[in-house]
């Protein structure tokens, strides 16, 4: 799969990798493509990967956005046509809202014709980087109205390594999968548990 990432910090960086580890074609679309800031990254994945936010949305059938939520604005005017693509929103907007919209999900639903899903936001950029916990692999979970783009982030959490990615409902559930990521921020850091904790759901 052909996959653009939007956002090269803590999380596309580490999604960029496990995507490439997988056989996926990963491109960066970022504003300043070899800027220092992504220096680093460039020389795990490739300086080649780096390019503008509208070439590597065009070239991809995915798109992940990990960007901060306010700048959600700004990405889509830079995106360019983006209908019939699949969009994974990573972000969370519990902090800070991307007005007018509650969320990034919102604003993506609203302002494109895209598949849009809310996926890899319940968990630490640690995690997605090794969700391999020796004797459990931690679960992923999403939510949105789109069953297309519902199971591509399916395949692309377990393609980065999570066991199962659990869908949380539709378009109704997106605050509370953001709410969710509140409860691991919330125990890794308010509580002092560490970031090196996740999430995984058991059943009988
Ligand atoms: N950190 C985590 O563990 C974690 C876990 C789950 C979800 N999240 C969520 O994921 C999102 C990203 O978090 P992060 O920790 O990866 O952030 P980060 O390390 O600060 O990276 C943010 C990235 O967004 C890019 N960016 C900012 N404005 C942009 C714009 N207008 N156009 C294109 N790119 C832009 C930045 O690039 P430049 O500034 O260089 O252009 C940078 O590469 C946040 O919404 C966060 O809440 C984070």
């Amino acid at each position: 799969m052909k996959i653009a990432i939007i956002g090269s910090g803590n999380v596309g960086g580490a999604l960029a990798q496990q995507w490439i580890k997988a056989g996926h074609t990963v491109l960066v679309g970022a504003r300043f493509p070899l800027s220092d800031k992504n220096t680093a990254l460039a020389s795990i994945i490739g300086e080649d990967r780096f390019t503008d936010v509208a070439s590597a949305v065009a070239q991809c059938d995915a798109v992940l956005i990990a960007s901060p939520p306010t700048a959600i604005l700004d990405i889509i005017e830079s995106m360019g046509d983006v209908s019939g693509k699949a969009l994974i929103d990573a972000t969370n907007a519990v902090r800070q809202k991307p007005e007018p919209y509650q969320t990034v999900y919102h604003a993506l639903v609203d302002k494109t014709g895209a598949n849009v899903v809310k996926c890899f936001n319940t968990t630490g950029f640690e995690n997605m980087l090794n969700p391999d916990y020796g004797h459990v692999r931690l679960d992923m979970f999403m939510a949105g109205d789109s069953d297309t783009a519902k199971d591509l982030a399916e395949q692309l959490a377990k393609d980065a390594g999570f066991e199962n990615c659990y869908d949380f409902g539709g378009a109704d559930r997106v605050e509370l999968l953001e709410q969710f990521a509140m409860a691991w921020i919330n125990l890794a850091i308010f509580q002092k548990m560490g970031r090196n904790v996740g999430f995984k759901l058991v059943r009988r």
